[in-house]
């Protein structure tokens, strides 16, 4: 793993903050966050010590899908503000020396919008191949067996016009057709709209869906597929996702954001190594800066998988591609609910330590761990989709909990959805004047890593450590520190030395032993 000499862009060294914006701080005490909310918490995120900000989409929606249904790409949903409010937000932003990245939602757009109802309203409509139309298969059926990621045939019948139209989503997300010239031309002036404003990057949704087979041929079905597995899964998505066509479009998108200088594209990718890796693109005919690694997310808590699992990715790496990892998202479970505390803390040291870009998501810092939500409250589409499979998106995405007054501080209406139960004691003003909390590992945390070019740029090599341990170096123009991390609640025996820059608990270390939970920075 190499390191070169070329200048770093800002995204390399850099962290990335991912904001859920309807539940960072509502401003209007009406449950819902916005993007006051957003400017008037900026502290926060500076003092976190992170580089750039991904805002989950903000624009006119529906809402079926939480805004990634999108009725109107080039304007904010007056739930969140508006266009001034979201200039003044990047203005802040800027003046205090972070990024902006906004969320591109290019596979599908929200039946709402003035496209789609132009393009249902008739065959003969000048925006109907604007999406994905097709005749009934001979016996009267959807087209093809291709199922949506939210379960169900992909495939919604339109009495009126007498075809179907394909939605990898909800019924109420038509997928755009990026085959079509005039469609393909609308959306890269929607990018523009929001470089010419000044945003550092696009984060975009789906990529990989974003262009289709020709001919729409049945997927393969699924040989490993089991009842406990989600509908999805039935078929393998071999025609339906990374097309050729699609790694193009990429491409383009990537010119048009070189052509403004320093800009980032993040492409949402779930895809093997070999897969993955392509979205790199070539040197000659780059894609997206960061295909995100959603590997720590999909892979079991323990050292002996998750060293297989760094060292394939690195190894998958093109020379010219920088990696990344996350740990959370509005879409996965939360970190602390998957493994408890103790090893969040030791999962916040891998996170912020490992070669490549990290994305945080709003609430670890604190440590949500797991929320429950009475059935009255669940929102997400997901779940009403496939009940059975406890899938539900919600709990990942409760209100960020700011301090002890009504309501956490959040709003001074009830939120949108519950707060975690902890959270009296589990907010950011308890957590930022106490130094055994995770806010205040996650502000260490990130102080070294600005500090020290060996955890931010530099090579990686994994050591050979004992079960249940992760040992890893990182290496930088002669600066050397080294990683290790106890993925268990009982001691292990190693001989380590060196000073302890960092570890993931109070009391002194102890040389010759890892302690349970232990994660240690060694210089
Ligand atoms: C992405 C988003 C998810 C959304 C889906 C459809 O996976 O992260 O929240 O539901 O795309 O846009």
């Amino acid at each position: 793993m190499p390191s070169t000499t070329r200048p770093r862009p800002w995204w390399e060294s850099g962290t990335i903050y991912q904001i859920y914006p309807r539940s960072f701080y509502d401003t209007t005490g009406d449950g819902v966050g916005d993007l006051t909310g957003v400017i008037e918490k900026l502290d926060h995120v500076s003092s976190l010590g992170v580089d750039a900000i991904w805002l989950s989409p903000i624009f006119p929606s529906p809402m079926a899908d939480f805004g990634y249904d999108v009725a109107d790409y080039t304007d904010i949903d007056p739930l969140f503000g508006d266009l001034a409010t979201f200039d003044r937000l990047l203005a802040e932003v800027h003046a205090r020396g972070l990024k902006l990245i906004l969320d591109f939602v290019p596979n599908h757009s929200s039946d709402h919008h003035p496209w789609f109802r132009e393009s249902r309203s008739s065959r003969d409509d000048p925006k109907r191949d604007w999406y994905i139309w097709h005749d009934p298969a001979p016996d009267g059926g959807p087209p093809n067996n291709w199922i949506s990621d939210f379960g169900g045939s992909a495939w919604e019948w339109d009495a009126a016009t007498g075809q179907y139209y394909l939605h990898a989503f909800l019924k109420s997300q038509p997928d755009l057709n990026w085959r079509n010239p005039d469609l393909r031309a609308a959306m890269f002036d929607a990018m523009r709209f929001w470089l010419d404003r000044g945003v550092d990057g696009f984060r975009i949704d789906v990529l990989w869906h974003i262009v289709k087979a020709e001919g729409f041929p049945d997927n393969p079905p699924n040989p490993d597929w089991t009842p406990d597995k989600t509908e999805r899964d039935k078929v393998i998505q071999l025609y339906s996702a990374d097309q050729p066509e699609a790694h193009a479009i990429a491409a383009e998108m990537r010119a048009l954001a070189d052509s403004y200088g320093s800009r980032v594209l993040i492409g949402e990718i779930f895809l093997p190594n070999a897969a993955h890796a392509r979205w790199y693109g070539t040197p000659q005919r780059p894609e997206v800066h960061l295909p995100f690694n959603f590997q720590l997310v999909e892979n079991p808590w323990d050292a002996d998988v998750l060293r297989r699992t760094i060292a394939d990715y690195a190894a998958s790496l093109p020379s010219w591609g920088w990696p990344n990892w996350v740990f959370g998202s509005h879409d996965a479970a939360r970190i602390a609910a998957r493994i408890g505390e103790a090893q969040a803390r030791v999962a916040a040291l891998l996170l912020l330590t490992l070669r490549g870009t990290p994305t945080l998501y709003q609430g670890d810092e604190v440590g949500i761990g797991r929320v429950p939500i009475p059935p009255e409250r669940i929102r997400d589409p997901q779940h009403f989709r496939q009940p059975s499979l406890n899938i539900g998106r919600d709990r990942s995405r409760t209100p960020m909990p700011w301090d002890k007054s009504a309501f956490a501080g959040f709003s001074t209406a009830e939120p949108w959805l519950p707060l975690n139960p902890d959270w009296p004691e589990r907010n950011v003003a308890a957590q930022s004047v106490d130094p055994s909390s995770m806010l205040s590992l996650y502000r260490r945390l990130l102080t070294i890593r600005r500090q020290t070019p060996a955890l931010a740029i530099g090579d990686m090599k994994l050591l050979d450590a004992p079960s249940g341990m992760l040992a890893y170096i990182r290496m930088q123009a002669g600066e050397l520190r080294t990683i290790l991390l106890n993925l268990t609640d009982s001691p292990i025996a190693f001989d380590w030395q060196g000073d302890v820059l960092l570890s993931t608990l109070e009391s002194p270390a102890n040389p010759g032993q890892l302690r349970p939970n232990e994660g240690l920075i060694l210089a």
